[in-house]
């Protein structure tokens, strides 16, 4: 039954109005308007956002904590970038808002940590914008996987060639730094940001509960850059989660923005008794020989890119706030990601790639860098599952 809580008009404040803000923006003004309230924005150069002639009638702020001084929000959608978050999203739980901050949580695993004692302390839910994890179509598989259908699992493997040109990273003052230019941690990287979704997949899958993602036991990497930014642009890691009673599960993950040719990520999750895959955006499972005469069934999970994401993770925020409901990618479940950067940051070194093997094309108005050779050495890693031992 629907209680006073439940039918309120949800206030929201939304901090980013440009980048991936535009999707917010878009979508909250869409929803019904006596279901939730855009209330006001924290952005500071909101007018150069696209969709500013939308919201231009809208309350809006430079600072956020300032903006939730003068305005009161149940719910507070943070798309600001990266180095903001943390600080952001306590300010957010300071003002009693429940909240949805985009992928990474934060800059570093220690901003995380002090997020999830602040959420716990506070009673108050922070979701995290890693979209898969709201989607049906994941959900559905990580409850058959939960349930046994698959077995035990034995070797994660996702792998992505996504060439990026320079004006992907003069896009804004933050990408691929390490620190912004007044000193915040940022940690922007290949596998920080762009293909974040896919590394907290692999550790989403791992974990116990739906709401879960697995802490893996050990880590391994190399890290490799070939364009002119401070952090790295490829990414190989080897990772390992510790079984009872079983071999450790072995994940790897390559990224590449160096990569030659743009491919649709390799996806495969391997376990003793079938195996799930992603291809054509589409989930995939099969069973080893479940079927009569040892046939393999297979299920179809469905398409996991759809428009909806936004949609889903603004559901998940708005539930928080009316049925104080946990959202299933919450600021814990986002902290095994974190901690993989962190380990990556703080352990390997950035190799740079040799001039030698570096090609630089002119493109859509931009340079593109890309590394001779990279696509076959990918494809050889990701088949022997080893991580490289140089150039
Ligand atoms: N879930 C996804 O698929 C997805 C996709 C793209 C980006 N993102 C995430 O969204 C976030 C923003 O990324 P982006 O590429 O849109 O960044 P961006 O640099 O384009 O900035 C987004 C907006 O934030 C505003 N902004 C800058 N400083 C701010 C501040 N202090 N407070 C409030 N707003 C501020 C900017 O003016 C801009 O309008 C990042 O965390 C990024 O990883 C998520």
């Amino acid at each position: 039954m629907m209680n006073e809580k439940n039918k309120k008009q949800v206030k929201i404040v939304l901090a980013g109005a440009g980048g991936y803000g535009v999707h917010y923006v878009e979508h909250l003004l869409a929803r019904r308007q006596d279901d939730i309230q855009l209330v006001a924005i924290a952005d500071p150069i909101a007018q150069k956002s696209p969709v500013w002639q939308k919201i231009r009638h809208v309350p809006c702020y430079s600072d956020l904590a300032t903006c939730l001084d003068q305005i009161h929000a149940d719910a507070v959608i943070i798309a600001s970038p990266i180095q903001y978050h943390a600080a952001q999203v306590t300010a957010a739980l300071a003002h009693g808002a429940q909240v949805l901050c985009e992928k990474p949580l934060c800059a570093t695993l220690d901003q995380g940590e002090k997020i999830v004692r602040l959420s716990e302390q506070t009673g108050l839910h922070v979701a995290v914008g890693f979209q898969w994890s709201f989607h049906p179509v994941i959900l559905a598989a990580k409850n058959d996987v939960m349930n046994g259908l698959y077995g035990t699992p034995e070797t994660f493997k996702t792998i992505v060639h996504w060439p990026r040109s320079l004006a992907y990273y003069q896009r804004n003052s933050w990408a691929g730094r390490l620190k912004d230019s007044a000193g915040l941690p940022v940690y922007d990287s290949v596998i920080s940001n762009a293909t974040s979704h896919y590394l907290h997949n692999m550790l989403f899958f791992l974990g116990q509960t739906l709401d879960e993602a697995a802490m893996p036991d050990q880590i391994e990497g190399r890290l490799w850059r070939g364009q002119p930014i401070e952090n790295y642009d490829t990414a190989f890691v080897k990772m390992k989660k510790n079984i009872s009673g079983h071999k450790p599960a072995e994940m790897i993950m390559i990224a590449s923005h160096l990569a030659e040719k743009e491919r649709p990520p390799r996806i495969e999750m391997k376990f003793s008794e079938g195996r799930l895959y992603i291809e054509g955006a589409r989930l995939t499972g099969e069973r080893f020989g479940k079927l009569a005469g040892g046939a393999s069934e297979v299920i179809d999970y469905g398409l996991t890119q759809g428009g909806e994401d936004v949609a889903h993770k603004t559901d998940a925020l708005i539930r928080a706030v009316r049925k104080n409901e946990k959202p299933v990618c919450h600021a814990r479940t986002a902290c095994p990601h974190l901690h993989v950067i962190d380990w990556l940051q703080r352990h390997c070194q950035i190799d740079q790639v040799p001039q030698s093997k570096l090609c630089v094309k002119d493109a859509d108005g931009s340079k593109w860098y890309s590394m001779k050779g990279l696509d076959q050495l990918i494809d050889h890693l990701a088949d022997t599952c080893q991580l490289p031992d140089g150039f």
